[in-house]
């Protein structure tokens, strides 16, 4: 049985002395992130969708966010800086017995903010929910092998290559090869 359980919503200051927070998505969030998700492609080439890509509906994304919510080994975290969404990092874990204790995350952050730690906290807070709920034993993520930026947050905060996954992602018809990265966390 899914037992939901709500993480306490967490404040830090950035650098700058922007108050950032972290809390969990929740259904009503849905059309903010859907217009935060639309932002946020058209500024980077390094996620798995373009502008206008994303292709889900916010009733779609409300029954998502739910059902994050109520799974015990899935997290949608979101960052914001006074109500406004400035980063998010979505991970779901397995949906059978076998699988449950693993998962993979996609994060993003507005380039406004890049920088200043916004990607950092998120991924903190991911790894202590993790350890905290003993339900992960494991988090993966997929990154383009020419992101720089992001590969060095993952490797400073732990996490290791497993692989390469060859013309994995395809932007604008060209096609680039994926790291397979994880971090055990239990
Ligand atoms: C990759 C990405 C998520 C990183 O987000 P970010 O918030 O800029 O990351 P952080 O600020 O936490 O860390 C990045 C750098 O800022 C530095 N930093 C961390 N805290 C800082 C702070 N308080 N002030 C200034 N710099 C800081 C880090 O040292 C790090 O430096 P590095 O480039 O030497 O590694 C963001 O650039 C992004 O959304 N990119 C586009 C989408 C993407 O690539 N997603 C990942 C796909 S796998």
């Amino acid at each position: 049985m899914l037992i939901s359980v709500d993480m306490e919503e967490k404040e830090l200051i950035l650098r700058s002395g922007t108050r950032l927070t972290l809390r969990e998505a929740r259904r009503s969030d849905a059309a903010a992130l859907l217009e935060y998700l639309e932002a946020v492609s058209a500024e980077t080439d390094y996620l798995t969708f373009g502008p206008g890509e994303f292709n889900l509906s916010v009733e779609e994304e409300e029954t998502y966010l739910e059902k994050c919510q109520k799974a015990n080994n899935s997290l949608y975290l979101l960052a914001e800086v006074e109500g406004r969404l400035v980063g998010a990092l979505s991970f779901e874990g397995g949906s059978r017995v076998r699988t449950r204790h693993t998962g993979e995350f996609g994060i993003s952050v507005r380039k406004e903010y890049w920088g200043q730690g916004v990607a950092s906290a998120l991924l903190d807070v991911l790894t202590e929910w993790a350890v905290e709920r003993k339900i992960i034993r494991k988090l993966n993520l997929r990154v383009r092998t020419d992101n720089r930026r992001a590969i060095r947050l993952y490797e400073r905060k732990g996490y290791v290559t497993e692989g390469t996954i060859r013309k994995e992602l395809c932007v604008n018809g060209e096609c680039y090869d994926l790291l397979w990265m994880g971090m055990l966390v239990g």
